[in-house]
């Protein structure tokens, strides 16, 4: 469906994009424009720009950038109409009900009422007396009632098709249930049965409040399948990109977060009074995760499982959460337990003994020290020169000074070794790090052919791209322009499509009277390449506002278009060929580059 213009331009000025962008990353103001440290890359010095004037953002350090309703594409991770539907709610906006949504949209809707309807029924099922089993299950574990709430907890019935028949009679089909990952399919026939049998379910409900996914444990330890039965992804959730319980750890006014492996972990912590505990469903943790609960938190405290795979999840979690630029400290569990475990264990005393543990938690670098050094024999010469080497190495890999030189007196002190004689082993490794870095980047470069995926054409053609673009930034900036350079330069004669199809829209634009604005583009580009047009728009500033410049970009233009397809020298009229042959001598006495 087609937006309005004039909703478009409402929307955009009820959603400034200063005032929006603030919601997630707190914006200064410096100068003209306002920055704010990037939410889509790590970065420490802010090159997130801010161009009030026509509602756009730019990042210098990762190219992102567009309007008010792409940025909150990404953000929240919605398509364009969702975004303009969260903007237009959030203004206190009617959106026009003209046409209907298209499908995927629709499919999106009508999964985000299917997942809303599932954990309602889980959670019912729970409760009544037919739930019985799960609800002796959640009390052997002892789970409150108030905690069912808070977690929306359910019971999945024992059942194939309850759920789904359920589902269907409230007027959803098959084709829905399966796309919503609530039923699976069966071997024969079209029919479909309940995905999650059996089981306690712990929904996951994103920032906005909607039910994305479930996780379900079984209950009955004869049960042949998977402990947990997961939903996979789906057009509303991707595994990889979500956390547990974050809609509720936000709200904690916690000003860290405690990381876990598992659900049950988290719904004890909470109920212990950790209302800042959160997990990723599954041992990887990924990077869009890290940058997800970067968006809430400087610091995340790591408690994952002490077991052979828990410890490989947490050196691969402090490596992704530093990567980040998080803060990371490492809360060493004792026995081997999940802190689940751990509180239970302790009785009333639980939580306290917990809330120790966390006051104690060491930085992600005492844990890769204590971990490179515990296995060596430290009453022999060769054990501690040993572990002083592995943790030598260690600090060599850490990036700031100040913390080398922190841990090198603490290991100085602790081995009575000189502080200098660590830092100049620690700098072997630093080193050895950085012309590894080196000779990657290098081999890089030169195996990748430059590629451009949003405009595949331009890395062989810069010339060409970059006088298109210089004269779309002038064009961006003066649509008043338009009808003048149009009569000189033809859509076609543009050497690359993509600017191409920008000139063309703001040809057209141009011609019915309609506004020149990136927003007003939004729904015939992807984010990508409105990130592209953005960058071209702000780096018109560098250009003079004339019809000069833009002269000067037509004409290489036209040069360069000629070079790639010189028109057929019988097919043209003998004034074209008057001028193509000028063109050749002008190039020639001007030597062939600028
Ligand atoms: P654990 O096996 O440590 O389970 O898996 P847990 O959280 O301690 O659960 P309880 O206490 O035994 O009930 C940690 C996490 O790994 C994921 C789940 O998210 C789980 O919470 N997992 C585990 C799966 O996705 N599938 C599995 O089969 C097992
Ligand atoms: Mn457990």
């Amino acid at each position: 469906m087609r937006l309005d213009e004039y909703f478009l331009t409402e929307l955009k000025s009820r959603n400034p994009i200063e005032e929006t962008v603030n919601r997630y990353v707190s914006v200064k103001r410096a100068g003209r424009n306002p920055k704010a440290l990037c939410p889509f890359h790590n970065e420490k010095t802010p090159s997130f720009t801010l161009y009030p004037e026509n509602g756009s953002f730019y990042c210098f350090g990762c190219g992102v950038g567009g309007d008010v309703i792409s940025f909150t594409m990404r953000m929240e991770n919605l398509d364009y109409m969702e975004a303009v539907r969260l903007l237009a709610e959030r203004s206190g906006m009617t959106m026009p009900e003209v046409g209907v949504d298209d499908s995927q949209t629709k499919l999106r809707r009508r999964i985000y009422e299917i997942n809303r309807e599932s954990a309602r029924f889980f959670h019912s099922y729970l409760m009544s007396p037919q739930g019985k089993v799960g609800y002796e299950y959640m009390k052997g574990r002892q789970i409150t009632d108030a905690t069912i709430r808070r977690f929306g907890l359910g019971y999945a019935p024992d059942s194939w098709d309850k759920l789904t028949n359920h589902l269907r009679s409230k007027g959803y089909h098959n084709d829905e249930l399966l796309a919503a990952g609530v039923a699976s399919a069966a071997r024969e026939g079209n029919r479909v049965f309940d995905r999650f049998r059996n089981r306690m379910v712990f929904p996951l409900i994103d920032l906005r409040g909607n039910v994305i996914a479930f996780s379900c444990r079984k209950i009955d330890p004869e049960d042949k399948g998977g402990k947990y039965v997961n939903t996979s992804d789906t057009p509303v959730y991707k595994k990889s990109h979500n956390i547990f319980a974050l809609n509720l750890a936000k709200k904690s006014g916690e000003n860290r977060l405690i990381l876990c492996e598992g659900s049950m972990d988290v719904v004890m912590l909470h109920q212990a009074g950790f209302h800042n505990a959160v997990a990723a469903w599954g041992t990887a943790l990924t990077a869009e995760q890290a940058r997800l609960l970067h968006n809430y938190t400087q610091e995340i405290i790591l408690t994952l499982d002490a077991d052979e795979a828990g410890q490989k999840a947490t050196d691969r979690a402090i490596k992704l959460l530093s990567d980040e630029g998080l803060d990371v400290k490492v809360v060493q569990i004792p026995n081997g337990k999940d802190p689940d475990e751990f509180i239970k264990s302790h009785g009333k005393d639980g939580a306290v003994r917990f809330r120790a543990l966390l006051d104690g938690a060491g930085s992600d670098t005492e844990y890769r020290l204590y971990k490179a050094t515990r296995h060596q024999n430290h009453n022999t010469n060769e054990g501690r020169t040993a572990a002083l080497q592995s943790a030598a190495a260690v600090l060599g890999t850490l990036t700031s000074p100040i913390e080398r030189e922190v841990y090198a007196g603490k290991l100085a002190e602790q081995y009575h070794v000189s502080k200098d004689a660590i830092l100049a082993e620690a700098k072997r490794t630093y080193d050895k790090q950085q012309k590894q870095r080196r000779e990657q980047q290098e081999r890089q470069i030169t195996a990748k052919p430059n590629t451009d995926p949003v405009n595949p054409q331009r890395p062989a053609n810069t010339r060409a791209a970059n006088a298109e673009e210089g004269l779309i930034g002038v064009l961006l900036r003066n649509p008043d322009f338009i009808a003048a350079v149009r009569k000189e330069l033809a859509p076609e004669e543009f050497v690359t499509d993509f600017n191409r199809k920008i000139y063309e829209v703001l040809v057209q634009r141009q011609q019915e009277g309609r506004g020149i604005d990136v927003t007003l583009f939004g729904g015939e580009f992807t984010p990508e390449e409105l990130s592209r047009i953005v960058h071209i728009q702000v780096r018109g500033s560098e250009r003079a506002n004339t019809m000069d410049e833009c002269r000067a970009c037509i004409s290489i233009i036209k040069e360069e278009k000629q070079k790639i397809s010189p028109a057929d020298s019988e097919q043209m009229t003998d004034e074209e060929l008057r001028r193509y042959m000028q063109t050749l001598r002008e190039q020639k006495t001007r030597g062939t580059n600028q």
